[in-house]
């Protein structure tokens, strides 16, 4: 039966998209101004001004762990330096079992790879956090004395139970808040409930330069340890805030320098970007709920709500595909394409968030059967803050339409 339904551009119709869901967010104008300015001066090394006063990179560090309310933040390339550099100040030698997520980016286990370390894979839940009962169980079994959790996505698991977990097992807990700015549970932000928080400011995340991380700690001796390990030699440290002099002149020559710094150009770009996340939150939360009101009750879509203690950042939205073979999902991810919204599935196509595609890493990759059934069909969209209202009916217009077409409706 051939409805009234418009024409798709997989049936030689036209798109009804004018807009890019996927585009990254401009760097607001002051931090334009910022960075041109160190970059006139030729001042982009962060060590280079002459006092902490006069770094971007150590006010930045300042102002990011006052706004999430810890002692120390150290800015990185990357926050995969700063996964790195938790391993190494978590004293992780080769061949040590590291817990973390089956269900996160390729970016996590390679940093445990870095360290020469041997990922234990831990299950995901149908709403795409950690299983915190195959946590205790992993933990029982392989006796790993460090856990790097992400909250991928931006997805939270049940954290009562994961610090249960951390208490029972004494785990260093290291958390990858790539995904989760502006993120609570309680009340309380994500990233401090570890001794460890690694941020993410690649352009697709919550804080945007391009490339860049932030490690965040309340331990004076981490902090320490992360300034030198990122490469601060000599008595640069005296260029950052809040650090201990005592213990910064012991440690200065015992820590290796991995030359993972922060640039001041980085820095500059960000700063205006912190009092940003709650204004840019705002945003994303209305459209994340206007998309859930407007595709929630199709029949081929499942949307897992997050449980109630989590306040989300909600800069993109995940569903699982129900009711769809293996070749319906596909084309819907393709036909999408072409309708001009595109977006991903977790276990299809080679995607680096698959585990399965993880082959530099030995893992007991067949046994993780919930996390294979919670990626196989969950579709993946991105919902950056330039979209309007007008633009989340759109994408969810377009969704229901694309789904008809693949029922044959
Ligand atoms: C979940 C997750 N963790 C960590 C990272 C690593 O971030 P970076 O690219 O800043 O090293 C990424 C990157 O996309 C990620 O998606």
């Amino acid at each position: 039966m051939q409805s009234t339904r418009r024409k798709l551009v997989v049936e030689g119709g036209s798109s009804i998209v004018d807009f890019d869901n996927k585009a990254f967010k401009p760097i607001p104008q002051a931090g334009i101004d910022l960075a041109v300015e160190a970059m006139q001066a030729g001042v982009m090394y962060r060590y280079q001004p002459k006092s902490k006063e006069a770094s971007i990179t150590a006010n930045l560090e300042h102002a990011f762990a006052n706004y999430i309310g810890v002692k120390h933040a150290v800015g990185t390339n990357s926050c995969g330096s700063a996964m790195f550099i938790a391993l190494n100040i978590a004293d992780v030698q080769p061949g040590d079992k590291i817990l973390t997520n089956a269900f996160t980016f390729h970016a996590v286990p390679s940093v445990i790879q870095h360290a020469r370390a041997v990922p234990v894979l831990v299950e995901s839940n149908r709403e795409w956090g950690m299983d915190a009962e195959d946590l205790d169980r992993k933990a029982a079994a392989s006796g790993a004395k460090v856990l790097l959790m992400s909250y991928m996505r931006g997805h939270v698991p049940d954290m009562d139970a994961v610090m249960e977990v951390v208490r029972k097992h004494n785990l260093i807990f290291i958390e990858d808040c790539a995904h989760a700015y502006e993120t609570r549970w309680n009340g309380q932000f994500l990233g401090t409930f570890g001794e460890i928080g690694c941020f993410s400011t690649q352009s697709s995340k919550g804080m945007s330069a391009g490339e860049g991380g932030l490690f965040i700690t309340n331990n004076d001796e981490y902090a320490a340890k992360a300034v030198l390990y990122a490469g601060s030699y000599e008595r640069l440290w005296l260029k950052h805030f809040d650090l201990d002099h005592q213990m910064m002149d012991m440690l200065q020559n015992q820590v290796p320098g991995y030359s993972m710094r922060m640039q001041e150009v980085t820095a500059a770009m960000l700063t205006p970007q912190i009092a940003r996340l709650p204004v840019i939150k705002d945003i994303h939360v209305r459209n994340w709920n206007l998309l859930h009101s407007l595709i929630n009750d199709h029949p081929n879509i499942e949307i897992p709500m997050p449980l109630p203690q989590v306040d989300s950042f909600c800069d993109t939205m995940q569903f699982h595909l129900v009711g769809l073979s293996r070749d319906d999902a596909d084309r819907f991810i393709d036909a999408m394409k072409q309708e001009g919204v595109p977006m991903q599935i977790f276990g299809a196509k080679r995607n680096a968030r698959d585990f399965r595609q993880w082959e530099y890493i030995e893992a007991h990759k067949d046994e993780l059967k919930d996390t294979i059934a919670n990626i196989e069909f969950a579709c993946d969209l991105s919902l950056q803050p330039h979209l309007t209202e007008d633009n989340i009916r759109v994408i969810a217009q377009v969704i229901q339409d694309v789904l008809a077409y693949i029922n044959g409706e």
